[in-house]
């Protein structure tokens, strides 16, 4: 007989975008811990979490971040207009960061009204168009926070939240982290600082790369953040003294420092730190890793008293920060969390007694005892195995013997000790291992 061999069509395999990555379960166990602690510790810094939507109008980005930060001007992930929004001009964004989306829902809910400072945290996802590397994603997350309202214009409340963020990393496993830190003073501090830049850098603008000489022009602290060598080394040389800062300025600084010296926080003063947003004002900090290489910021935040008025809201100034998950995942040595297991393992021997397992396993839920079956007719010894493997305290059998009895077998899985136990008095075994 000829044999007929089936060819049978390659159907095309879908991977995630680029750019982005799954969670899978072993992994998510460690998210769990991250979020668990973020908020043990936003709580007892008095932060409420705040939950805005993934995308927003393109406009808020833009007004916010500045035109000529790099996220507008290459990284925006904007969704196609459909039906009826197609017919309007506004465009809509996956939102990049927190901070933007947070002050617009602040000034929408009228919060100033309600409170004299608002806290907020956040854990989210963000998405950024970016070329994909190591500690860099299209879609990646924060945990963040964001003190926003009238009484929030003390260098007190700078201290608070950068050390909420040096202590965060610490109780999240990360130790070898330095945190940098600069101000940039008010508006026309950040004026005076600008047209500093520009004289200083003065007759070697021809020595910058293109992308700078036009950054020279319109926006002279981008220069500080380019990663070109030439660019770097004009940076180097630069006398960065804070001659360019007012004195009212110049104490707020001061005193934000004294604030952090009196928790015994560590930092690094570092004047060309001028972040890559122009929302900024006073206080700019950044945590990195020099362990990551080049994608090395852990998190970032600052100040930023004019946002709130600048998208059209009250005159109140702001404080916050956010750190990259995917990142400090990168940092934090790979010490192993305790994944949750289940307590109970129901098993069935034979499709018979199902019904009867079932029921248990049900009864076992519903009592808060995490409790799971295998509905597969396998034998006593693959089962068991499954149950070792669950990580089970206990497992509970139901053949012919116990069926007709009306009991279950319960197996105590770290002394091997095994008893028969009546279905009515199941309730008293699980009164005593209630949670
Ligand atoms: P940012 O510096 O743009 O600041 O981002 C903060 C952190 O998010 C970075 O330090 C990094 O850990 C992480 N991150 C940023 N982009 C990526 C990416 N493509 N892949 C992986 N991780 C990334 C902000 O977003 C400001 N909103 C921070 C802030 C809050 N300032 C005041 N309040």
């Amino acid at each position: 007989p000829v044999k007929v061999k089936k060819i049978g069509i390659m159907k095309k395999i879908i991977s995630a975008p680029r750019g982005t990555t799954d969670i899978l379960p072993e992994e998510a166990i460690l998210w769990q811990f991250m979020e668990n602690e973020a908020r043990r510790q936003f709580f007892s810094y008095g932060y409420q979490e705040i939950r805005t939507p993934m995308f927003e109008e393109t406009e808020l980005f833009a007004r916010s971040m500045g035109q000529t930060s790099d996220i507008v001007q290459k990284q925006m992930l904007n969704l196609a207009a459909q039906g009826v929004d197609a017919a309007t001009d506004s465009s809509l964004s996956l939102r990049p960061e927190g901070t933007a989306a947070i002050v617009r829902s602040y000034i929408e809910n009228n919060l100033d009204k309600r409170e004299r400072l608002s806290k907020f945290f956040y854990i989210a996802p963000m998405f950024r168009g970016e070329r994909p590397q190591k500690g860099r994603l299209r879609q990646f997350h924060q945990i963040g926070v964001e003190a926003i309202g009238p009484d929030s214009t003390s260098p007190y409340l700078d201290a608070e939240i950068i050390s909420l963020s040096v202590l965060l990393l610490q109780k999240l496993g990360v130790n070898d982290f330095i945190l940098k830190l600069n101000t940039l003073g008010t508006i026309e501090d950040k004026n005076n600082f600008s047209q500093y830049l520009r004289k200083q850098i003065g007759s070697r603008v021809s020595d910058l790369c293109p992308d700078c000489q036009n950054r020279y022009e319109r926006n002279v602290f981008r220069v500080l953040d380019c990663k070109n060598k030439s660019c770097k080394e004009i940076v180097k040389d630069l006398e960065l003294n804070y001659s360019y800062l007012s004195e009212t300025s110049r104490r707020y600084y001061e005193s934000v420092k004294a604030a952090l010296d009196s928790l015994g926080i560590v930092y690094h003063q570092q004047p060309d730190l001028v972040r890559g947003l122009d929302y900024y004002t006073h206080t700019v900090f950044e945590l990195s890793c020099n362990r990551l290489g080049s994608q090395d910021a852990l998190g970032a935040g600052g100040r930023y008293n004019h946002l709130v008025q600048e998208l059209g809201g009250p005159e109140v100034g702001a404080v916050g920060f956010a750190l990259g998950m995917e990142r400090i995942i990168l940092a934090r040595p790979p010490e192993e969390i305790p994944k949750s297991k289940i307590q109970v393992y129901v098993i069935a021997l034979g499709e018979r007694f199902f019904p009867r397992a079932f029921q248990l396993l049900q009864l076992l839920r519903e009592n808060k005892i995490a409790a799971d079956m295998n509905f597969s007719d396998a034998g006593l010894k693959s089962q068991m195995r499954q149950a070792n493997k669950s990580g089970a305290d206990f497992v509970m059998m139901i053949g012919e013997e116990e069926f007709i009895n009306g009991m279950a077998t319960v197996k105590n899985m770290s002394n091997g000790s095994q008893e028969q136990i009546s279905l009515d008095k199941i309730q008293d075994f699980i009164n005593e291992r209630k949670a």
